[in-house]
């Protein structure tokens, strides 16, 4: 069934639809699984279509005035990880990990690497934002590669095209290369397309080191870790900060397995991490 709120039968088409773009570079040559013509892509395309069309600035900044005053839910961290988990996709469930099985394997290939403790709990929970879907958002206001709104869409983002479609882009206030923004004004003050990411960079701010921050904000920015097209409005302290955006990437791309973790096992030593770092309970 595709429809507007969701056009994706996953989150996870998303995903695996970055990693397609993005393979692993070891992988690049044995495994080829782009492939234009399937129906997975259409759906992605859809959604794309979506996303780039109603992601304009006006409604980022309604989404932040809605979401910003943290109103909707209170729980402590690991009942945030079980309540995104409740977020059921009409994906195969033989071959889907769900939520908290991505976020255990992304945060535990992170430990294996011997990285800093807050670098791993950054791993287990950078995707907690997607509790939006749950708050029912559209999967497109969730999901998806994140841009700069409020200046000209870079013809990097995955499906440029839709942008046609996009109010903004006849906007003389938005559709100029720095459009409301100055020179490399520095990227705290750049409005993102919103999505999981905003959000949960949000949520926890306050807590954790900024490289951390950088990654839960940043993660699914690709236009720049991977492509580096908003370089002019970025600022040294940004370029700095995205050593440790692009260091985090392959992490939660390429950290899949299908062996999943044993939640049981691991959940003490995440509860020790969340509780050095984070408070009892998160306002959502
Ligand atoms: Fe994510
Ligand atoms: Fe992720």
């Amino acid at each position: 069934m595709i429809s507007e709120n969701a056009p994706l039968a996953s989150l996870d088409q998303w995903e695996d639809d970055v990693i397609s773009r993005y393979p692993e570079p070891e992988h690049k040559s044995k495994e080829d699984y782009r492939n234009y013509d399937s129906p997975e892509r259409d759906t992605v395309r859809e959604f794309y279509r979506l996303n780039h069309t109603y992601q304009t600035y006006d409604f980022v900044r309604e989404k932040e005035r809605e979401f910003l005053k943290f109103d909707k839910k209170e729980l402590p961290v690991w009942g945030a990880m079980e309540f995104l988990n409740t977020l059921v996709d009409d994906s195969d469930p033989d071959t889907d990990l769900d939520q908290l099985q991505h976020l255990l394997q992304t945060a535990e290939a992170i430990r294996a690497d011997g990285h800093p403790d807050w670098f791993v709990l950054t791993g287990f929970v950078h995707d907690m934002g997607k509790v939006l879907c749950l708050f029912g958002e559209p999967q497109w206001a969730v999901v998806g590669d994140t841009f700069p709104v409020g200046c000209q869409h870079s013809d990097k983002i995955v499906y440029p095209e839709y942008f046609a479609n996009n109010p903004d882009s006849r906007d003389e206030r938005y559709n100029t290369k720095y459009g409301i923004y100055e020179p490399n004004c520095g990227l705290r003050n750049v409005h993102m397309s919103w999505g999981h990411d905003e959000y949960l960079y949000q949520i926890m701010k306050d807590y954790m080191p900024e490289p951390a921050l950088y990654m839960m904000r940043y993660h699914s920015f690709y236009s720049q870790h991977r492509e580096e097209s908003y370089n002019h409005l970025m600022d040294e302290h940004d370029h700095e900060m995205f050593k440790w955006v692009r260091k985090f990437n392959p992490y939660d791309l390429y950290s899949k397995s299908p062996k999943p973790p044993v939640v049981s096992e691991l959940k003490p030593y995440y509860e020790d991490l969340i509780a050095k770092y984070l408070p009892a309970t998160l306002r959502l």
